[in-house]
């Protein structure tokens, strides 16, 4: 099949292309062209790039037509942000294409009530970036059940994988936090270190975006988290981070008012948008629906980017 992969050379892309190339696929990847996936691979010899501008063409309204005269079986739409821009491309592709995956985020979801949270309930999203999503969702899922639009939605957790810098334990991606820990310095974490951050690898949300294809009859009309087996608390990251280097974890807990006046204001913002959403999101659905079976646990794919850090002297230890 035909399948253009729109936002392509991304974490998520690095690894969804190579697998589509060699499942036999014709691959397009429409983007910028300003950046190269993470990871070489010889895949990517056989992939058309088309170099497009998805905001310019979105504010022109001309995105839609363009992506449906690629003429796709299949589009995977991994940068769409908001409810207009999800609008134009699916009002394009009605009627054109067998499959049609978006990444969304389990920013879906506000406050939990029950968790693990599953897909099942409301949603209370907040913030601009998490209330688009949520929009989004909402219309393709209708699109998908009253007009057999063939959407499936996947929502990733905090993707990590070689080659960025991970979320840490202190809820930012400033990755001296993992310098302090590795050197056994004192690192203070806001309040009791309870509230949760929930990691996915890379590769585990390329390997989703594949078995939703495979099992694409109960993946149509549905959507799904996109996680780690299991969410982290901010302490036992940082103990189990710190426990990689040979050290015990030197924490300190500052209730948040406190904590915020010692970091950045960049790192601030970054915590305060993890701890107040604490994501911990089950994977049932996707296991039962789709055989989504992660490969990393949360840990483990934090030890890989934490091994590139170190590796590429973004960090010393
Ligand atoms: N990062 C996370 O932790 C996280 C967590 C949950 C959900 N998500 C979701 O994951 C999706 C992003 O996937 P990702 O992390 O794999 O992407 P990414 O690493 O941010 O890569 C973005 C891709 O889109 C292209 N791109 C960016 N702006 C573009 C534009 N205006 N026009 C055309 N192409 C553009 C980039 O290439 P060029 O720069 O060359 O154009 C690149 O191929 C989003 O839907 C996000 O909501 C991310």
């Amino acid at each position: 099949m035909r399948f253009v992969v729109i936002g392509g050379s991304g974490h998520v892309g690095t690894y969804l292309v190579p697998y589509l190339v060699e499942a036999g696929h014709e691959v397009i990847n429409l983007s910028r062209s300003q950046r190269q996936p993470y990871r070489p691979h010889g895949a990517w010899k056989s992939v058309r790039q088309v170099v497009a501008d998805r905001e310019a063409e979105d504010a022109a309204g001309t995105f839609g037509r363009r992506v449906s005269e690629l003429k796709p079986d299949v589009v995977v739409d991994m940068i769409c942000f908001t409810l207009d821009s999800a609008r134009q491309l699916t009002e394009a592709l009605t009627g054109q294409v067998q499959h049609f995956l978006h990444c969304g985020t389990i920013w879906v979801h506000g406050p939990s009530l029950e968790v693990p949270v599953t897909e099942q309930q409301p949603r209370r999203p907040f913030g601009e970036y998490g209330i688009q999503k949520a929009a989004i969702e909402v219309y393709l899922l209708d699109q998908a059940r009253r007009h057999a639009f063939p959407a499936t939605l996947l929502h990733p957790g905090h993707i990590v994988g070689p080659g960025w810098e991970p979320l840490n334990p202190s809820g930012n991606f400033n990755p001296h936090v993992f310098e302090k820990l590795a050197h056994g310095e004192e690192l203070a974490l806001p309040n009791l270190g309870m509230e949760t951050v929930h990691h996915v690898h890379a590769d585990d949300v390329a390997q989703s975006f594949m078995k939703a294809l495979a099992n694409r009859s109960t993946a149509i009309g549905e959507s799904f988290h996109v996680v780690s087996p299991a969410a982290l608390s901010l302490r036992g990251y940082a103990e189990a981070v710190a426990g990689w280097f040979g050290q015990p974890a030197n924490l300190t807990y500052l209730p948040w008012e406190v904590f915020r006046t010692t970091v950045s204001k960049e790192d601030a913002e970054a915590t305060w948008d993890h701890i107040a959403h604490s994501p911990n999101a089950s994977i049932a659905k996707a296991q039962r629906l789709l055989d989504y079976h992660p490969r990393y646990s949360s840990l483990q794919s934090v030890y890989e980017s934490v091994q590139w850090l170190i590796d590429n002297k973004v960090i010393r230890v």
